[in-house]
């Protein structure tokens, strides 16, 4: 089989508290699997780094904490892309927070900077609470940007058998 027919592994790695991000992975998930088969969702204590490498795409969600901060759970997450070697996985960080707070969405900030050093980092939301309607064609676009970026000979060799 050719690698332009290889289905991409994508998973969704998020973490919420009072649903606002879990509600958002859930938009971004409907978005993705409209385009891809193998989507997977996980909790951040599923998420190891040698899972990484498992993946083409990896989409992380996160709500912000203390003054801009990454909430705990998700810190590991941070932790293992840093300490990984994984340039050549796409990824794309999502979020809700409150402009209420000095640093609106500060953990998607810290994700971001992170995951352009770490990662092929391929596009970034930032919702404001609770998503909205509106909030759909964000999500569309987001994916669109992922898809973007996953070309055929960026899917892992392995799954070419
Ligand atoms: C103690 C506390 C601190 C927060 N700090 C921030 C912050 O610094 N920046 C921000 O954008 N939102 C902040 N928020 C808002 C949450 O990130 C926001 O409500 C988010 O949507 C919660 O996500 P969840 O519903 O997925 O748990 C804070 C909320 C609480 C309760």
């Amino acid at each position: 089989m050719g690698l332009m027919n290889c289905k991409p592994a994508i998973a969704i790695v998020y973490s919420s508290v009072t649903g606002n991000t879990a509600e958002l992975a859930g938009m971004l998930l409907e978005c993705a699997q409209k385009r891809w088969t193998d989507v997977r969702v996980l909790g951040p204590r599923e998420f190891c780094q040698e899972k990484i490498g498992d993946f083409d795409v990896v989409l992380v969600g996160t709500y912000t904490w203390g003054s801009g901060e990454i909430p705990h759970d998700m810190q590991r997450v941070y932790r293992h892309f840093e300490n990984a070697d994984c340039k050549s996985v796409v990824t794309a960080v999502f979020g809700t927070g409150d402009s209420f707070f000095a640093e609106y969405c500060g953990a998607v900030n810290r994700f971001r900077d992170m995951l352009f050093d770490q990662t092929q980092l391929a596009a970034v939301l930032k919702v404001e609470l609770s998503p909205q309607e509106h909030d759909l064609a964000r999500c569309e676009k987001f994916v669109e940007a992922v898809a973007r970026r996953l070309v055929p000979d960026g899917i892992k060799q392995r799954k070419a058998t």
